[in-house]
């Protein structure tokens, strides 16, 4: 049993959560207070979440965007508690996937096809590094920050109803949690944003949840020859699970990895995804591309540092572009990759190295940064 205390939608809940309450250290399971949802809101019982690369960046070396106290996860899955005035679209027992990226299917750019980021997107998402405002969660008297507006590392949270999917029934929630981030952003940015075609080479580098998302996208779309690049090894077994025609070890090289990929290809590859978070990979990806048409892809996440490449590379036809999210519209995206797995037409449980609980949340941290897991599922609430 857990120490939750409920509720009805008025009322609030002390629940348990793990607070970060300062940089670079371990994770404190705390008892925190969760307020009711407000206008437009919804509040969760989070079943099970993931942790991701992001909530470690933020929590190691963020600089813009954290802002602590507060609560981490956003890879997560759960059932609706209760919901605020105005909310329509969800009933509590409803499962749910709560996002990062809203869909307000309103503003500029939810109506325009062209882009998935909507206007009510968390400060992160347009790199403008503010602190989040808004918070329903404290703990000790002091208001704990939402990261990504989310924190699903804790047994109850409040998220608005625009970045909240509805899911259907049967879905295990501890396997669809990781459609809320990773998964749908790998194999999205090789869907959606590079637009893989059939017959064609890729290159991923990185082979994390995200980058064995983008081997797995890269597959779905016809590509015939997958080259996965990382630095450990370990990975490339799972790779080649997930579609990976050829493996290579930057280290165990001396020429630069685009010329190794340049060699291997006759001239580079058609598309290339970055899954890492690094500029210096970044510049790689693109230079491994082949002049004329090649794509190269930014996925992984960093805000910290310029990038820079010769615009010759640009000026023979290379395209550089990113994606957050995997270029899905927020909402409609999470229903889709949810309805791909049920029809076991994408891989998810695949994805999953480790199950934990909330209690072990640092251990979850630990083999993240080992690179000794994929992805690590933490129970957070029973159902
Ligand atoms: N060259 C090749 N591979 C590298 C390098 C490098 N210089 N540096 C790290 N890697 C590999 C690691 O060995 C690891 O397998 O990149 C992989 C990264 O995987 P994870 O740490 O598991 O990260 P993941 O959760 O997949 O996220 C990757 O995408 O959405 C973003 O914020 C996320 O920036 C992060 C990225
Ligand atoms: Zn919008």
């Amino acid at each position: 049993m857990t120490g939750i205390s409920t509720a009805g939608p008025s009322t609030v809940i002390r629940c348990k959560a793990a607070v970060a309450w300062e940089p670079n250290k371990p994770l404190m399971i705390e008892e925190i207070e969760v307020a009711p949802p407000q206008a437009n809101e919804v509040r969760i019982k989070i079943v099970a979440s993931s942790l991701c690369r992001s909530d470690l960046y933020f929590l190691l070396e963020g600089k813009n965007g954290s802002n602590f106290p507060m609560v981490l996860g956003h890879e997560a899955a759960g059932i609706v508690e209760s919901v605020g005035p105005g909310v329509t679209e969800f009933k509590q027992g409803d499962k749910v996937i709560p996002i990062f990226l809203p869909q307000c299917r309103e503003c500029r750019f939810c109506k325009s096809p062209k882009t998935n980021l909507c206007a009510d997107s968390v400060p992160i998402v347009h790199y403008e590094g503010m602190p989040e405002p808004v918070s329903r969660l404290t703990c000790k008297g002091k208001k704990l920050t939402q990261f990504m507006r989310t924190s699903t590392f804790s047994e109850y949270t409040v998220v608005k109803q625009n970045a909240v999917a509805k899911i259907e029934p049967a879905a295990p929630l501890d396997k669809v949690c990781l459609l809320g981030c990773g998964i749908s952003t790998g194999y999205g940015a090789a869907v959606n944003t590079a637009k893989v075609e059939p017959g064609s080479t890729c290159a991923v580098f990185g082979l994390g949840a995200v980058g064995l998302a983008a081997v797995m996208g890269c597959k779905a779309a016809g590509a015939k020859r997958i080259i996965a690049v990382d630095t450990n090894p370990d990975k490339f077994d799972k790779a080649k699970e997930f579609g990976a025609t050829n493996f290579v070890n930057p280290k165990d090289h001396d020429k630069p990895i685009s010329q190794v990929l340049s060699d291997m290809t006759n001239g580079g590859v058609d598309y290339s995804l970055e899954c890492i978070g690094n500029v210096g990979v970044m510049r790689s990806a693109l230079e491994s591309c082949v002049k004329g048409w090649g794509v190269s892809v930014i996925v992984g996440f960093t805000n910290e540092h310029d990038l820079s490449a010769r615009p010759i590379q640009l000026i023979s036809g290379r395209t550089w572009t990113g994606s957050a999210f995997g270029g899905f519209k927020s909402k409609d995206g999470v229903q889709q990759m949810v309805k791909a797995y049920m029809d076991k037409k994408i891989k998810v449980d695949e994805f999953i190295t480790h199950n934990l609980t909330l209690n072990e949340v640092n251990d979850a941290i630990e083999l993240l940064k080992q690179g000794k897991s994929i992805r690590t599922v933490m129970r957070i609430s029973p159902e």
